[in-house]
């Protein structure tokens, strides 16, 4: 079993309030399709949740009655989202079934409380796949928080130990700085948790809500303590994620799990 993320910034432009890259996840969903592995997606918000999250300050958790109405739009924009993507994926003959994190996940300042994971494992027994998302929930600290695909990601690899964990977004793989910004960023074709800690000492133009590159990285290195690889890949060459779930080598960053 693979567990994949479509992150935000390629299923959505993240600078367009509530833009949907339907092509983009069109062509993702078929390539996944033609593999036919068995999966699990969990997607992101990009601009149908970072930017009225933000507008809100969800992830400072409650603070003021006005942040309810703002807490209850942004789930009801990454529903929207999750079934843009869940059409494409039902539309490709993918028998998706979508498990919102806000029923399941409770967290404790951030951290995770309580997460029923039997749900995706009994969904994929009989065949389904699985899809889940970023998205508000309770938080016993602060009322309520962000929980992240991300965070997902590391949740559901920790209880369900798949074959890898693969990371779609709209660059090549790690760079040695911000591909965006800096030319002379070198993409990571493999790394070690201890090359991983050594961008951490980098500064951070990636940052979001939910915690950008350096927050990706600390993902990483907890789902490599659990001996799981990850490969982060770019979404707008299909052929990639296809290539990876076929088990051949693309143009990606490799963290091979295990490593100290
Ligand atoms: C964020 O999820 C969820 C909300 C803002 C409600 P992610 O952190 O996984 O989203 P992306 O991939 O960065 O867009």
């Amino acid at each position: 079993m693979n567990i994949i993320k479509l992150g935000g910034s390629v299923i959505t432009d993240k600078r367009k309030e509530n833009f949907f890259k339907k092509e983009v996840v069109e062509n993702l969903v078929k390539a996944i399709k033609k593999a036919n592995k068995e999966t699990i997606i969990i997607h992101g918000a990009g601009s149908f949740g970072h930017i009225i999250a933000d507008k809100y300050k969800l992830n400072e958790g409650k603070k003021s009655k006005d942040q309810l109405l703002g807490f209850s739009l942004t789930h009801g924009m990454v529903q929207k989202l999750n079934s843009l993507v869940l059409d494409s994926l039902n539309n490709n003959r993918i028998a998706a079934v979508s498990i919102p994190p806000h029923s399941n996940l409770i967290l404790d300042n951030h951290n995770p409380y309580k997460f029923d994971f039997t749900i995706f494992k009994n969904y994929l027994e009989i065949g389904f796949t699985p899809v889940t998302f970023g998205d508000v929930v309770l938080d016993k600290k602060l009322g309520f928080s962000i929980c992240s695909g991300d965070l997902l990601m590391v949740l559901l690899a920790e209880n369900l130990k798949p074959e890898k964990t693969i990371f779609v977004i709209d660059e090549d793989g790690l760079f040695t700085s911000n591909p965006k910004i800096d030319k002379n960023a070198e993409l990571i074709e493999s790394a070690t948790i201890e090359k991983l800690n050594g961008l951490l000492a980098a500064p951070d133009s990636h940052a979001d809500v939910t915690g950008g590159m350096k927050g990706k990285i600390e993902t990483i290195k907890k789902i490599s303590k659990l001996g799981i690889d990850t490969i982060l890949l770019n979404g707008n060459k299909p052929d990639r994620i296809f290539k990876v779930l076929k088990g051949e080598k693309v143009k990606s960053t490799i963290i091979t799990g295990g490593h100290k």
